[in-house]
């Protein structure tokens, strides 16, 4: 089974990023439903390796934290344009949910990532050049910024192929701790 750590989106923030799913040539946009924030692909693994990657994530502690979408920009240059994706406001709490589920998959069993995290949620991939059409469309969502939403928690998704493109479908879901967050309504 192919598999993947994420943050679903939702649905206001999902609406917010499909607001900018216009205006790009070439552009194969994500569908809403299937926007997320990966914090760690994991790739094919089998059943075993599966439930020992359940049982280090359930284990894993953290207090629930607010994030907000801030950003437009993209993976490759040029001709090798690959990627665009809306970012994340700096977060160290965020930062650490991913290391705290880098060393759970390790002791999982499953090898390091050697590729440095950088937060995105990928709104678009090219199947062909924007050309010049890309920096209007940055100029344009340049000061792109969503709501701060909480995060309460982070999901194990499988991915399927399908005719009509990825399915991604949550596996397991686990419950960060409770915490008091400007976004609902808390941090007096
Ligand atoms: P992306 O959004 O940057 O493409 C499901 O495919 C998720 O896993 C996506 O968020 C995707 O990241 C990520 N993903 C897919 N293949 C990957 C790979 N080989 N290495 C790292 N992340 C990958």
């Amino acid at each position: 089974m192919r598999l993947f750590v994420a943050i679903a989106l939702p649905d206001a923030q999902r609406g917010r990023l499909a607001n900018l799913a216009n205006g790009l040539p070439g552009a194969r946009w994500v569908k809403p439903e299937n926007l997320h924030l990966t914090l760690r692909f994991l790739g094919a693994l089998d059943g075993g390796q599966a439930a020992d990657v359940d049982d280090a994530l359930a284990g894993l502690r953290m207090p629930g934290f607010d994030l907000h979408l801030e950003g437009v920009s993209h993976f490759g240059e040029g001709r090798n344009i690959r990627q665009l994706w809306a970012g994340v406001e700096a977060n160290p709490a965020l930062t650490r949910l991913h290391d705290k589920i880098e060393q759970a998959v390790i002791r999982a069993g499953l090898p390091p990532e050697p590729r440095k995290f950088k937060p995105h949620i990928t709104l678009a991939r090219f199947k062909s050049n924007p050309g010049a059409k890309l920096g209007d469309y940055l100029a344009e969502y340049a000061l792109f910024r969503a709501a701060p939403f909480p995060v309460e928690q982070f999901t194990l998704f499988s991915s399927f192929l399908s005719a009509n493109g990825a399915i991604y479908r949550p596996e397991a879901e686990y419950a960060l701790e409770r915490a008091e967050t400007m976004a609902n309504g808390g941090g007096c």
